[in-house]
């Protein structure tokens, strides 16, 4: 297969063409080369779609391509421009399309989103709250240009394994290495869901070589989070839950950022956020890994690189002397 990714410096992108050289395609990716660097062995083309003409410098017909945009604008041009030359088109979206963060076990096919940005509103680095917007935007575009039998609408989940850079399962997995009392938020019972990048990057691929269309969500079945600390931090990882109330009280920040628990959500507000049901999915052919598989690989990587944390530690997650103080304040409450 001849496979544009339109992206492909970072994270996802850089996974998919990986995938589809070992597969055996012929990968081109297109980007400005900011992000980061393409894997070796795609053709790299070097285009910025913020100018439309740029990609012109893409000739030629894919047989599938894989477009990660976040602006509506950038979906319209790459669609302009390639529509009628390609014949499979992965748009990779985002759970944050749904309306309803609240409801558990919400499917694909029945689940409310948002409605799309309006025209005014599209870009989501401006203002951050559009970024689910621009998406169901994105997604009515590709589906509307390359019509519902070559569209494949991809809703990822939580991004997760090795050249992450956004550091949220990172910290998990760099928590395992330092030992100790680990201070887990909520309850062993709640939901955690992900994706392996590299799982998410080969049902792309085996979606752009089998045809497969429609829209799906792109993660694995949730888990709950003891299942969840168990494969990262290990079976026998000293864990002590806190709750919610008392993380919050202790102005801890859900999800991300500085003092902050990765992969924590409040409950019951973003119940529905980590526990979506994805029979379709796996009927498709999404085939997740073990977990612990993706926290031994990302340990490997983290190893080597220094990425989602400032160089004072604090940029994601709880400070070994934040953690210490909050369990401290717990015990004795
Ligand atoms: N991370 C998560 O947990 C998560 C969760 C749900 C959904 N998603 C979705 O999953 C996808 C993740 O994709 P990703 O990791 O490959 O990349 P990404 O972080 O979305 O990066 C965007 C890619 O597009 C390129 N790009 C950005 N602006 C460009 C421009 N003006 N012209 C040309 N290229 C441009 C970037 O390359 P250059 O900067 O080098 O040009 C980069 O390769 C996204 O669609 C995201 O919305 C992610």
């Amino acid at each position: 297969m001849r496979i544009l990714v339109l992206g492909g410096t970072v994270f996802l992108g850089r996974a998919v063409a990986q995938q589809a050289l070992a597969a055996g395609h012929d990968v081109t990716c297109a980007a400005r080369g900011s992000s980061g660097n393409p894997v070796d062995g795609v053709r790299f083309v070097r285009v910025d779609r913020d100018d439309p003409a740029s990609l012109d410098a893409l000739a030629g017909k894919f047989d599938a391509v894989v477009d990660v945009a976040r602006r509506p604008d950038h979906v319209r041009h790459a669609l302009a421009s390639l529509a009628g030359r390609v014949g499979h088109f992965t748009f990779v979206s985002t759970c944050s399309v749904y309306a309803d963060n609240a409801t558990v076990g919400q499917r694909v096919d029945t689940a409310p989103v948002l409605p799309p940005a309006p025209r005014d509103a599209e870009d989501p680095e401006k203002d951050a709250e559009a970024y689910g917007a621009c998406k169901v935007s994105g997604e009515r575009l590709v589906t509307e240009a390359m019509g519902a039998d070559r569209a494949f609408i991809c809703r990822a989940g939580l991004l997760v394994g090795p050249e992450d850079p956004s550091g949220r399962f990172g910290y998990w997995v760099r928590r395992a290495a330092r030992g100790g009392e680990v201070l887990a938020p909520g309850t062993p019972d709640d939901a955690v869901q992900f994706i392996d990048v590299r799982d998410l990057a080969a049902w792309i691929v085996e979606a752009g070589e089998r045809g497969v269309t429609g829209t799906y969500d792109g993660m694995a079945a949730p888990v709950t989070r003891q299942e969840f600390l168990a494969a990262v931090l290990g079976e026998d990882a000293p864990l002590t839950y806190v709750s919610q109330e008392f993380l919050a009280e202790q102005k801890v920040e859900p999800w991300a950022g500085p003092r902050s628990l990765p992969l924590w959500l409040p409950l019951p507000e973003y119940a529905g956020f980590m526990s979506r049901d994805v029979t379709p999915s796996l009927a498709a052919g999404l085939r997740p890994r073990p977990l612990a598989t993706t926290a031994r690989d990302t340990a490997a990587w983290l190893a080597g690189v220094d990425v989602g944390s400032a160089p004072d530690g604090r940029s994601i997650g709880l400070t070994a002397a934040e953690e210490s103080e909050l369990l401290a304040a717990w015990h004795a409450r």
